[in-house]
């Protein structure tokens, strides 16, 4: 499917003011997106799981003006004006404009709030950005009243990935993929789709966020994603998240946790090696972040409970593990792991369906 088949037909209706409010996860990937091109185009594809616990809330106030001229918003983060945010918010405007050709018809008021702390070290990218873009699509639903739940969540996943590349896969769904894959039926570069073969465990599956470093990120996705240019060990790396998306398509399917925790850490490790051998040359990781990794490891090989970790583009680390094995799972935490953490902070989340409309 091309960009183009996103540019909306004339609207049939009208609308003057209103609001919507929506609340959107974050995600974790198991496969990594790390490297793009184009307009927002991921080098390759990926898989994620949705959250349910951290996540944005956004309400969109929305009134026609007179002038058309240009865009016109307000933000605000926790109800107070935030200017900050705009020079991010106008570029995305920027960018979805031609898709949603009624943004400069309007005054918009985006008033966002995320569950987690403020600088956790948890991106809010892909959460906020998956917010706005379904508080946009119910004005464009509004004003396209035929429009279908497929058609809403397909674009609505669209819009995000132009904001942040990962808010494509915060939209709807349990387990996400995103990007072109041969071995994968409607798999798009475009848009993240739902997953739906995946083995019961999964549906319950746990994520307890480890807070070990809560500052600002070392090296912002932007840059990033822009090592990947040029690095030496890029399109080894491209082929190797085909490969992976295959045999994590499959561990989820038949429920095989240790294939799917081989899969898992090994791209947490592959994602931060990228990180380590570009130029220039990063190290996300603290040094607590590595004292859990060994714990988790000899945890699991004396227990024998299926618990695995995977990274983002820093220091925090995700632990995964079955629901059925909660309670060892947090009792271990408890006792061995707290103590590696900023502040002994931790967050319990796990699998989510994706955006929800609150208003
Ligand atoms: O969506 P971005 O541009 O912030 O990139 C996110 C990249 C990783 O979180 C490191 C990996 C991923 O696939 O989410």
């Amino acid at each position: 499917m091309p960009d183009k088949a996103f540019i909306p037909s004339a609207y049939t209706n009208t609308i003057e003011k209103g609001s919507f409010t929506w609340s959107a996860p974050s995600n974790i990937a198991l496969v990594k997106y790390w490297g793009k091109k184009g307009k927002q185009l991921p080098a390759n594809p990926s898989i994620s799981l949705t959250l349910n616990n951290c996540k944005t809330i956004t309400t969109l106030g929305f009134e026609k003006k007179e002038n058309s001229g240009s865009f016109s918003f307000e933000l605000l983060f926790e109800g107070q004006l935030k200017e900050s945010f705009r020079p991010k918010i106008e570029k995305f405007f920027e960018r979805i404009e031609e898709y949603l050709p009624f943004l400069k018809d309007y005054h918009f008021t985006i008033d966002t709030q995320n569950t987690f702390p403020h600088s956790s070290g948890i991106a809010s990218s892909a959460s906020g950005m998956a917010a706005l873009a379904v508080n946009l699509m119910s004005l464009e639903a509004a004003l396209n009243p035929l429009m279908t739940e497929d058609e809403f969540n397909q674009k609505a996943s669209f819009l995000a990935r132009l904001g942040s590349g990962s808010a494509c896969r915060s939209v709807s769904g349990n387990v996400v993929i995103w990007g072109d894959h041969d071995e994968t039926a409607h798999s798009s570069n475009l848009y993240g789709f739902a997953f739906e073969g995946f083995h019961e465990v999964f549906k319950t599956y746990q994520d307890t966020i480890l807070l070990v470093d809560k500052g600002e990120k070392q090296v912002s996705s932007t840059l990033g994603h822009d090592l990947m240019h040029g690095h030496p060990f890029a399109q080894q790396r491209f082929a190797q998240a085909h490969d992976n998306l295959s045999l994590m398509k499959e561990a989820l399917a038949k429920g095989d946790l240790e294939a799917f925790i081989k899969i898992t850490e090994s791209e947490a490790l592959t994602l931060h090696a990228m990180m380590m051998t570009s130029m220039p040359y990063f190290i996300l990781m603290k040094p607590n972040t590595l004292e859990i990794i060994n714990k988790i490891w000899s945890f699991r090989e004396q227990t024998g409970v299926p618990v695995c970790f995977t990274l983002d583009a820093g220091a925090n680390v995700h632990v995964l593990y079955p629901e059925n094995v909660s309670n060892k799972v947090l009792d271990f935490i408890k006792n061995e792991l707290v103590g590696y953490c900023q502040n002994s902070q931790y967050i319990c989340d796990e699998i989510g369906t994706g955006a929800v409309r609150i208003n």
